[in-house]
């Protein structure tokens, strides 16, 4: 199922207000806009259009509180990630993510991304030496985690696949899936539901 699909499965109501943090060019916002929700989608680089604002999770001011917070591949970004947890906890009782488990990424998921990628033929240490040093800096899967759970309590949780996305990767999103769940690659992404935790 698609990001977008699973968000609208997660929304507590129709309309629901939504704020999504770090919505890049916007296709999911627009998305669930078009499902009937009311939606503020923020980013330094959201488009133009009523329901974009360009602004960081630090510096938006939010008019009223919102039902839900979506972010989809954008937490691993931000700096100070439990200011950031903790302000999203203030904005809304929900939070529905899509996230990259960047740091999972190891040597039998290394050969596949090569089998299944066009370009400049390297070897599985040089693609993980290169995968390290790319994303270097970016929150990994235990400090995405516990900065969801000092802030929010689980209410959906699963992995899923990731490297299909990559224009370079000529496997679907099905035959990745297929290759996680026969246990030969590992999973680089995951979908997390959480409810606020009362104090
Ligand atoms: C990998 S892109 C994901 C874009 C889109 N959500 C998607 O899934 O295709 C990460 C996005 O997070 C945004 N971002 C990074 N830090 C942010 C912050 N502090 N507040 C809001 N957005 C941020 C970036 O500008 C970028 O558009």
């Amino acid at each position: 199922m698609g990001f977008d699909r699973f968000v609208l499965e997660q929304l507590p109501r129709t309309p629901s207000r939504v704020l999504e943090i770090g919505c890049g060019p916007g296709q999911l916002a627009l998305a669930v806009a078009a499902s009937g929700h009311d939606v503020t989608a923020i980013d330094p680089v959201a488009p133009e259009g009523p329901i974009f604002e360009r602004a960081t999770l630090e510096e938006f001011s939010a008019p009223a509180p919102f039902d839900a917070v979506v972010a989809s591949r954008s937490l691993h970004h931000i700096p100070d990630l439990d200011s950031a947890l903790a302000k999203i906890a203030q904005l809304a009782p929900v939070l529905i993510v899509e996230e990259f488990a960047w740091d999972r990424f190891d040597e039998r998921t290394a050969a596949w991304y090569l089998a299944h990628r066009d370009g400049q033929s390297v070897s599985t240490e040089q693609c993980l030496r290169d995968w390290e040093q790319e994303h270097t800096g970016l929150h990994g899967y235990d400090t995405l985690r516990s900065a969801f759970d000092r802030r929010f309590g689980e209410r959906f949780f699963a992995w899923g696949p990731y490297l299909y996305r990559y224009p370079e990767v000529h496997g679907s999103r099905e035959s990745e899936q297929a290759q996680i769940d026969a246990g030969e690659i590992t999973a680089l992404a995951f979908r997390y539901v959480g409810a606020t935790l009362s104090d």
